[in-house]
C-alpha cells in the first residue's frame, strides 16, 4: 500500500528537489531553535539518520566544528548526492555514508558513538518510531544529545498554507496532512523519553514543525 507520507526517493528528481528545499527547511528559525535546544558546543562526532542529501550534515559540521559525518539511508541516490555534498566540507577529517532501512534493520553503528544524532522530516515515514528511536539512543554517547525535526499534527489548514506556499499543490497538501504530520509534539517528547532521553524539549515552529532535543546521561 502507498506510504502517503513517504515519496519515492530513489527518483532523482525528488532527490533534486529535496536538496533544493534544504534552505527553506532548515531556515534561520530551525537554526535558532536548533542552538536553544542544543547550544554550540563543538560536538566531535555527527549523525544523521535518513541524511537524505547530507546537506544538513555539511551544516553540522561547519556549525559545530565536528570531525567526523556519519549518514545513514535507505536511498542509494539520496546516499550519491550526500557523497558530493560532504566532499571536502572544510573540518571534516572522515565520513561514512551507509545504506539501511530502519524499518527492517538496526543502525549500522557501534553503541555510544555519536555526539550528536539527528533525523529530520524522517520519523513519520519509519514504521516503528520507538524501535527507531530505541536504536538512536543506543548509538549516541553518555552526555550526547538526540534532535528530531519533523512536522507536527494539530494545524491542518497552516500546514496546507505552509506547504502551498513552497510549491505543493493545496490537494496534495490536504492529502498528505495527516500522513507527513503523523506525531503531535507530545507524541515526540514521549517517544524520545521512552526511548531514555532525559530533559526532553522543544519549540515549535509556524506551528506546524517541532525541534525536539533530549540528552543521555
Ligand atoms: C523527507 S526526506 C528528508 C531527508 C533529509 N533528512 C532532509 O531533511 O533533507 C526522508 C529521508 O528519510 C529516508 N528514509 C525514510 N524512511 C527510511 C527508512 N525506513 N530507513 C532509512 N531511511 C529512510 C528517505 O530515504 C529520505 O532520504
Amino acid at each position: 500500500m502507498t506510504h502517503l507520507g513517504k515519496a519515492d526517493w530513489t527518483d532523482p528528481e525528488r532527490v533534486r528537489r529535496m536538496a533544493d528545499s534544504y534552505k527553506l527547511r532548515y531556515d534561520t528559525a530551525f537554526w535558532q531553535a536548533f542552538e536553544e535546544l542544543v547550544g554550540t558546543d563543538p560536538r566531535e562526532v555527527v549523525a544523521d539518520f535518513g541524511c537524505g542529501p547530507g546537506l544538513l550534515l555539511a551544516d553540522l559540521v561547519k556549525r559545530l566544528a565536528s570531525t567526523v559525518a556519519r549518514g545513514v539511508d535507505e536511498s542509494p541516490e539520496m546516499l550519491g548526492y550526500a557523497e558530493t555534498a560532504l566532499t571536502d566540507v572544510d573540518g571534516i577529517e572522515s565520513h561514512s555514508l551507509q545504506q539501511a532501512n530502519f524499518d527492517e534493520d538496526g543502525i549500522p553503528l557501534d553503541s555510544e558513538s555519536v555526539d550528536l544524532g539527528f533525523c529530520g522530516f524522517m520519523l513519520h515515514e519509519v514504521s516503528s518510531p520507538s524501535a527507531f528511536l530505541a536504536e538512536a539512543f543506543r548509538v549516541v554517547r553518555r552526555e550526547g544529545v538526540y534532535v528530531v525535526y519533523d512536522y507536527v499534527s494539530g494545524n491542518r489548514d497552516a500546514f496546507i498554507r505552509i506547504m502551498s506556499s513552497g510549491g505543493m499543490d493545496p490537494s496534495r497538501a490536504a492529502k498528505r496532512y495527516p500522513h507527513m504530520c503523523k506525531h503531535s509534539v507530545d507524541d515526540i517528547e514521549g517517544l524520545l523519553r521512552s526511548s531514555g532521553f532525559q530533559d526532553v524539549q522543544s519549540i515549535v515552529l509556524d506551528g506546524i514543525r517541532v525541534v525536539a532535543a533530549g540528552l543521555k546521561y
